[in-house]
């Protein structure tokens, strides 16, 4: 076995309500910062954990403008206000913008460092304030990885990645999750499944740790997303979502994603797709693209989530992998083609060079994507 390092947050709750009880889960808090979206705050999802951190003698500030693919200017707005509160610790509560958020916020405002000095790995010196991490979305994982994704003025996403971006806890609190609208469910709950098999898949830092993440995450979120979109309430699909998706983000924040998010990337920062359903929209095109390199990893995935396919060889249970996975975006209440969010034939060659220069996430593809490839892979998801 080659050698490996596995980072991961130190502290992990799964634990129904336990957003009610941030305070008791990191004591010796005084002065919080809550990060949180409009949405998240009108679906009443922090007045409850607020109110208890309230009721166990915080002073809550609460910041909640953070937008998707969180932008430059909220990230600095919102260490701003965490400054200007004096706080010593921040609750991420939200989907992985409103998570994100708050993982620079918890650097931003207790480091002299700008933000435009620590972009890319291992920039980030600290120190930090203290983070908690609440997902509502399942999801991007964020609360286990060590990665901050910021949209700059120039169209780029970037991304901070430093260990100090990984929580003193990160909670799993499936209450949270029931009223998630279905296709929200469905386009964060396939971003989940593609960390997984990206991870697997990745010619960079695959391990045995990753593997067995990725492993049981896929089939935590394979069985039980079909349910979490059909029936929102269902608190155990719910709960077995936010459980693979945190080990999703546990496998690729040490195994880290590759050619789908990058030809993601594009369409997100230039089209303002959301991140789930820009990882849907070119996932078939390369998994398929990938089938030749790939192939018996896919079978073995394939293999973990039927059993049936037991006896299969590795070329029909790869093609059987791609399959199912391809059943989950057709039952999804969400577009299938680019042209769905927009995206016309005339926009391919834009998003083709946008695409090359997210190298990072490239280079861990199991098969080399040139800037021809992926031209002809986004021509494949118009
Ligand atoms: N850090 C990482 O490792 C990592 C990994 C993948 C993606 N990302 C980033 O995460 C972001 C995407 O996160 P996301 O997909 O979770 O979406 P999101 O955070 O943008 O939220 C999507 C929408 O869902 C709403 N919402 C969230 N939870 C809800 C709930 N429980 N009930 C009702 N509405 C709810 C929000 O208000 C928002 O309108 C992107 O910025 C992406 O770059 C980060
Ligand atoms: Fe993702």
């Amino acid at each position: 076995m080659s050698s490996f390092q596995f980072e991961t947050p130190p502290r992990i709750v799964c634990e129904r309500g336990a957003a009610l009880r941030l305070a008791s889960l990191l004591p010796g808090l005084r002065r919080v910062v809550v990060v949180t979206d409009p949405g998240v705050a009108r679906a009443g999802l922090i007045d409850a954990p607020t109110a208890a951190l309230r009721e166990a003698g915080l002073q809550v500030t609460v910041f909640d403008r953070v937008e998707a693919d969180p932008p430059e200017q909220v990230v600095l707005d919102a260490a701003r206000a965490a400054r200007e509160a004096g706080a010593d610790s921040v609750v991420g509560l939200g989907g992985g913008s409103s998570l994100d958020t708050a993982k620079l916020v918890a650097l931003l405002a207790a480091t002299p460092q700008p933000l435009a000095d620590i972009y890319g790995p291992g920039r980030a010196t600290g120190p930090r304030l203290r983070l908690l991490q609440v997902p509502t979305t399942a999801g991007t994982g964020s609360e286990a990885t060590p990665t901050a994704v910021v949209s700059t003025p120039d169209h780029q996403k970037r991304g901070v990645i430093s260990p100090l971006l990984l929580p003193d806890v990160a909670v799993l609190d499936a209450t949270l999750t029931t009223g998630l609208p279905p296709a929200v469910t469905a386009m964060t709950g396939v971003d989940a499944m593609v960390h997984a098999i990206e991870a697997y898949t990745t010619r960079r830092l695959k391990n045995p740790l990753s593997d067995a993440l990725a492993v049981r995450a896929l089939q935590l979120l394979h069985a039980h997303l079909p349910r979490a979109v059909a029936q929102g309430d269902d608190l155990d699909a719910r709960e077995a979502m936010l459980l693979g998706s945190l080990l999703a983000g546990m496998a690729f924040a040490n195994a880290p994603v590759a050619a789908i998010h990058a030809l993601a990337h594009p369409l997100g920062s230039h089209f303002h797709v959301p991140h789930g359903l820009a990882n849907a929209l070119v996932m078939l095109p390369v998994l398929r693209f990938n089938l030749d390199v790939a192939g018996p990893l896919y079978a073995q995935l394939a293999r973990a989530l039927d059993p049936a396919l037991r006896d299969a060889d590795d070329a029909q249970a790869a093609q059987a992998f791609v399959a199912l996975m391809s059943a989950h975006l057709d039952a999804a209440p969400m577009g299938r083609r680019l042209q769905d969010v927009g995206i016309a034939g005339d926009d391919l060659p834009t998003l083709a060079a946008a695409a090359m220069t997210v190298q990072r996430l490239l280079d861990n593809n199991p098969r080399p994507v040139s800037q021809a490839d992926a031209l002809g892979l986004y021509a494949q998801a118009l």
